[in-house]
């Protein structure tokens, strides 16, 4: 029996493209977010997503850079990237699509929205568009099955989605209008929201709802109920 997973983009980084955009002034900011840890060697995944902002992937001059920095081998930084499913081995289009075919978000519809998206963007998962607008893959349970089937721009959250939302959503993307995220801010791009990841704020932190509706269903219950989740013996 033949294992199927949906990471087929695993392995090592690619190293046959040497292309980087990393300069000066990005090297100064990647010591700027070392120096922000009392361990710098603790600042190597937000200096990874730094990297991907530059470079719209992990590339092999962004490795050479952390491992100068942190002062640790170039394999302990692919060890990191290659390991986390947020590093991407080749270049991450504008937006980056993911849409979970977990088993909740499956059973609400996941897969025929993902069906739509390869349709739409004439693209399977692992791929990204030739005019580098796109890139898709499928992503494992978001922790959002309250909002299932749920599709991430960005790594931004879009709730509820249906086949024919994602079509319209990716139509305005494409055109260049203003989409906002159902629990977020109002779509950038990937690699702006890389730059957040690497611990650079945009000041968008606190634009949307914190959160929704269906999530917090529970605590309204609990509270008209009167639970707790403190076990009665702890409670002081
Ligand atoms: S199964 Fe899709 S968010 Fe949980």
């Amino acid at each position: 029996m033949t294992h199927e997973h949906d990471f087929a983009d695993t392995g090592f980084l690619d190293t046959t493209d040497q292309s980087t955009a990393i300069d000066r002034a990005a090297l100064d900011q990647l010591e700027a977010i070392a120096e922000r840890y009392p361990v710098k060697r603790s600042a190597l995944m937000p200096m990874l997503h730094f990297v991907q902002a530059i470079d719209k992937r992990v590339s092999p001059a962004g490795v050479e850079a952390i491992a100068k920095i942190l002062e640790i081998t170039e394999a302990q930084v692919q060890g990191v990237a290659t390991f986390y499913t947020m590093y991407k081995r080749r270049p991450a289009g504008r937006h980056h699509i993911g849409v979970c075919t977990t088993a909740l978000c499956a059973v609400m519809g996941g897969d025929l929205l993902l069906e739509q998206v390869e349709q739409t963007l004439g693209i399977a998962p692992g791929e990204t568009t030739e005019d580098g607008m796109f890139s898709l893959e499928k992503v494992e349970c978001n922790a959002a099955c309250d909002f299932a089937p749920v599709m991430m721009v960005n790594w931004e959250f879009m709730d509820n989605m249906t086949p024919e939302k994602a079509e319209q959503l990716l139509d305005d993307l494409a055109k260049g209008r203003d989409v906002t995220s159902t629990r977020g801010p109002v779509l950038t791009s990937w690699a702006d929201n890389e730059r957040v990841l690497a611990g650079i704020p945009d000041g968008k932190a606190n634009d949307g709802p914190s959160a929704g509706e269906p999530s917090l269903e529970g605590v309204k219950i609990a509270t008209a109920k009167g639970w707790s989740g403190i076990p009665k013996g702890v409670r002081s």
